[in-house]
């Protein structure tokens, strides 16, 4: 397969296709005077990250920023989806500030608008300041005005060219992933630290996006990331033990953004953990965005066991899989965008802000050919359209990612770039799937 099989015409008007990178994973951090963060602190402990690699080169988008965006722009993309780093532009999470990393940003902002590229932001990628770490993180519920302190410097400075703007990217990956699976920096386990974690990071959040209302920007939303949990088998237990995945995975942040309360069985495992007072947080977190952002991969099999709450474990899945190990199952989208209409957005814009797979990409004389990825990227788009069909308001599509990056704690290993990159000599090589996109968005 070399070519979609959808085009612009099959989607609605002004139906927005862009690609997105994280500043952690493409940049490099070792350039330009960026602070250290706890990824630098997780990727140099034993075990965490593949050859325990760590995101100081990477694919030194620092410098060859123009050439990257080049190639957005060449694909025919409209918008690129892009994050900040706060310890760029804090190199101590708080106080003085790092000219050099507001100047990239704001360099970076100009390029994309002389390209014809729609800035659309997002404000924390995951690599926070190491003395923020040191305070205690996403469990000090001060990281609320930290966070919007340095929303203030970042958007003071690049705010008014943004086509829009998102707080944090992917709420369960900063709480759940990182405390209580430990998987991702700052790789705690321990479900007091969760649950705090994960009530302040919509704190901060709303705070984010109530300093940015305040400095006159517009076109705020949110972006949340989604797995449909299939129970193993039909017995109650597992469809009581994908329910209970549901709620913290996919409900917990929308439900406490659109209805000011946390789903009860995640409230119940959650309560004697929370701070103090946090009931009265959600005047904050409820404030109202213009649209949702949803990331979504794949589906996962939830089977119960006999461990403390949540009480279950994934099982292997039968559907053909990516080289994350991760199924691939489009109908989890559809059903995402229209539930997340119905339950909680109403005719708020949605947009899929993440899809995209990981694949053994090979250059083979000068060329990358990957027809799995245009494969998985041409039934998400289905999915989409079916969605749109079904009354979902989605305006927009982002491929994961722009070129193969740092991929945290499996390091260089998994490519999902439309882009090739060689981390030795940093060459980029745009693959099938990129001529794909540029050839479905043009026709
Ligand atoms: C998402 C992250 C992104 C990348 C993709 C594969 O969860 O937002 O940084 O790791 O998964």
């Amino acid at each position: 397969m070399d070519k979609f099989n959808w085009d612009r015409s099959d989607l609605p008007e002004g139906f927005m296709f862009g690609t997105a990178t994280s500043s952690y994973q493409i940049e490099g951090h070792g350039f330009g005077g960026a602070g250290r963060t706890h990824w630098d602190d997780f990727a140099a402990t034993p075990g965490n990250v593949v050859r325990a690699e760590n995101g100081l080169k990477a694919c030194d988008h620092y410098h060859r920023y123009a050439e990257d965006l080049d190639l957005v722009a060449a694909a025919g993309l409209d918008a690129y989806r892009f994050s900040v780093s706060w310890a760029r532009v804090m190199p101590e999470g708080r106080g003085a500030i790092n000219q050099e990393g507001l100047d990239f940003y704001d360099r970076l902002t100009d390029a994309m608008l002389e390209r014809d590229l729609k800035p659309c932001a997002t404000l924390y990628h995951w690599e926070l300041p190491s003395p923020l770490a040191d305070l205690g993180g996403w469990r000090n519920g001060d990281i609320a005005n930290w966070f919007g302190d340095f929303t203030d410097v970042i958007m003071g400075k690049i705010g008014d060219r943004m086509h829009s703007v998102a707080p944090i990217n992917e709420p369960w990956c900063v709480g759940w992933l990182s405390h209580m699976l430990g998987h991702h920096a700052p790789g705690l386990r321990d479900i007091r630290a969760t649950a705090r974690a994960m009530h302040h990071v919509l704190l901060a959040h709303g705070t984010a996006i109530d300093r940015m209302r305040a400095l006159g920007l517009s076109n705020l939303g949110g972006v949340f990331n989604f797995e449909y949990p299939h129970p193993a088998d039909d017995t109650p237990e597992a469809m009581e033990a994908a329910a209970v995945y549901d709620e913290y995975y996919n409900q917990f942040f929308l439900s406490g953004i659109f209805k000011g309360e946390y789903p009860a069985r995640v409230l119940k495992a959650f309560e004697l953990h929370l701070p103090k007072g946090w009931q009265d947080d959600f005047k904050t977190i409820q404030t109202p965005l213009d649209w949702v952002g949803l990331n979504y991969y794949t589906c996962k099999r939830i089977a119960p066991n006999d461990d403390p709450w949540p009480s279950h474990q994934e099982v292997d899945g039968p559907l053909p899989k990516t080289k994350m190990g991760w199924e691939i199952y489009p109908d989890g989208l559809h059903h995402f965008l229209t539930r997340t209409k119905d339950v909680y957005t109403g005719d708020l814009p949605l947009l899929v802000t993440e899809n995209g797979m990981a694949n053994a990409d090979i250059i083979q004389n000068g060329q990358v050919n990957d027809p799995e990825r245009i494969a998985y990227v041409d039934v998400h788009m289905k999915a989409v359209q079916r969605a749109i069909a079904d009354g979902a308001p989605v305006e927009g599509y982002f491929l994961w990612s722009l070129m193969d990056n740092y991929e945290w704690a499996l390091g260089y290993e998994k490519r999902f770039g439309a882009v090739h990159v060689d981390f030795d000599t940093l060459t980029r090589t745009p693959k099938a799937s990129y001529y794909a996109l540029q050839d479905a968005l043009r026709r």
